[in-house]
């Protein structure tokens, strides 16, 4: 799962399905909607803008969700709003830079409507805890990603005048039931959270601390919300988590376990029809029975996103991603074998702690063994309180930091549009998405490989698959015409 990015190359590849840095980089404005079954009005109107990973912008949809319930509305503009909410991000410092800089543009809320309450939810709620209405005198509700439900209850104590914290981490919340309020209106795509948390502790990461320990949710609302929402016209969903392939839910009843290959399998069978997407994969848990289950499913999209960090071996263990080199190519092959076409993408972090410029050509080489068609690349930003902050020194200077991450986005370039170059002749089954940014003549989607692809709109229409050839492309993606609808 990423948050906005600092760097990126290759953009709209990326999209809504894996952590849209669409989306991610954007506001998301959740437009008014009227859930099913909604409870009565209050009278009160929120607005919420999502940051960071996926993850948030579908917590977001479940926020969106419990609120709706207890009569709250939605609204787009956030001057009208009675309940400001920021779900933000602490991957970064920049992250977290980007929502104190918001904070104060926002401060035009409270001049304008003194009764307004401003809410954060999420990462750097959980992280800061009350320390942050310390900060941000702005602030008047601190939520926890896993304290949602308790939402309502905050917003009342708050409008009586006191400062609401909950920040509670929970060993068991997973929001099963709740339909989340879906805030992007496309209607094509959608994301379904499958668990909670990280039990990881890789060295320079936060997210175990903001999300606490990892949980699955109940298969059979994984299922049931992939078919709910493929009988309402959506044709994708991904399945979200920040290391899907330990996902593993036990049914109480029966006793069995449900892994993430079998989980897949029971999604792809919905509908032939619906295309399903994961993210995020971790090499060390990323097994065969997975790849065998993809190749297994042509609804099952052939692109993994395998975040590997660093290509070399000492910096990995001192990362504590628990695998080495090797063990990543090896991966990596397993990948070529049983699933010849399979996309693969990546994360990567320049000058972590001690690292050497040869540890650092590491990193260069294995971006040319693999040749990813995609990668979201970073340098390090050493975060308070994970293990790497407190047992390492932050000692690569920033000029370094960032020449070497120029190296690696340089280098990624070249490898994007040599992939999408290509591609170039090739014919996709495509999924329309939406209108292309540039041009209402054009429409958009994603292929198999999760590459976006730009053609003249003739008799097309979202949520539709069509066959496009693929005739031009950028580093970013790909242009074709239309030769057959289906
Ligand atoms: N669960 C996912 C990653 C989640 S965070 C996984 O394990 O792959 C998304 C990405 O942010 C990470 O893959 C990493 O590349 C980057 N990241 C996390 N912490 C960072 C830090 N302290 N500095 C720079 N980049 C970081
Ligand atoms: Fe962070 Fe590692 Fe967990 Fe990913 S797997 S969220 S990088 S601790
Ligand atoms: Fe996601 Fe950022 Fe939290 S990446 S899990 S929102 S720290």
């Amino acid at each position: 799962m990423q948050e906005h990015l600092d760097i990126q190359t290759n953009q709209s590849q990326h999209g809504n399905a894996l952590l849209g840095e669409a989306r991610q980089g954007e506001v998301l404005e959740l437009q008014g909607q009227s859930p099913e079954g909604a409870s009565v009005e209050n009278g009160k109107k929120f607005y919420i803008e999502s940051y960071g990973c996926q993850m948030n912008f579908s917590d977001s949809e479940i926020v969106a969700s419990i609120l709706y319930d207890n009569g709250f509305r939605l609204t787009k503009d956030y001057m009208e709003a009675d309940v400001v909410l920021l779900n933000t991000c602490s991957i970064r410092e920049k992250a977290e830079d980007r929502i104190r800089k918001r904070l104060k543009e926002l401060n035009v809320i409270k001049e304008n409507k003194q009764d307004a309450l401003i809410g954060i939810l999420g990462c750097m709620a959980e992280r800061l805890k009350d320390k942050l209405l310390q900060q941000e005198k702005l602030v008047d509700i601190v939520c926890g990603p896993d304290a949602y439900r308790d939402l309502p209850k905050l917003v009342g104590e708050a409008e009586s005048g006191q400062k609401a914290v909950n920040v509670f981490l929970s060993k068991e919340e997973t929001y099963a039931e709740i339909n989340p309020v879906r805030l992007d209106n496309s209607g094509v795509t959608a994301f379904i959270s499958i668990m909670r948390g990280c039990d990881n502790m890789c060295s320079f990461c936060v997210v175990p601390f903001t999300r606490g320990r990892e949980r699955s949710r109940n298969a059979y609302s994984i299922v049931a919300e992939a078919q709910d929402l493929f009988d309402r016209g959506y044709k994708e969903v991904t399945l979200l988590g920040q290391n899907v392939d330990s996902y593993k839910w036990t049914n109480p009843e029966t006793e069995e376990v449900c892994n993430f290959a079998n989980l897949l399998e029971m999604t792809a069978q919905v509908h032939p029809d619906l295309r399903v997407r994961f993210s995020t994969s971790h090499p060390k848990d990323i097994t065969d029975e997975v790849l065998y289950t993809m190749a297994k499913y042509e609804n099952i999209c052939n692109y993994i996103h395998l975040p590997v960090q660093s290509g070399n071996s000492r910096v990995l263990k001192l990362m504590n991603r628990t695998y080495d080199r090797e063990w990543y190519i090896d991966r990596v092959e397993a990948i070529r074998r049983i699933i010849p076409d399979c996309a693969i993408s990546t994360d990567v972090i320049a000058g972590f702690c001690s690292e050497t410029e040869e540890e650092h050509q590491e990193t260069l080489s294995m971006m040319e063994y693999v040749k990813y068609q995609m990668a979201y690349m970073f340098f390090y930003s050493e975060r308070p309180g994970t293990l790497a902050a407190r047992k390492y020194e932050d000692d690569i200077p920033l000029e370094t930091k960032k020449r070497r991450l120029r190296e690696i986005i340089d280098l990624q370039m070249q490898h994007s549009l040599a992939h999408n170059k290509a591609d170039i002749g090739k014919t996709f089954k495509v999924l329309v998405e939406k209108e292309s940014k540039r041009s209402k003549d054009d429409l958009c989607g994603r292929n198999d490989q999760n590459k976006m692809i730009i053609f003249p709109r003739e008799n097309a229409q979202a949520a539709q698959y069509v066959m496009v050839k693929v005739s031009d492309c950028t580093s970013a993606s790909l242009k074709g015409e239309i030769v057959e609808y289906l």
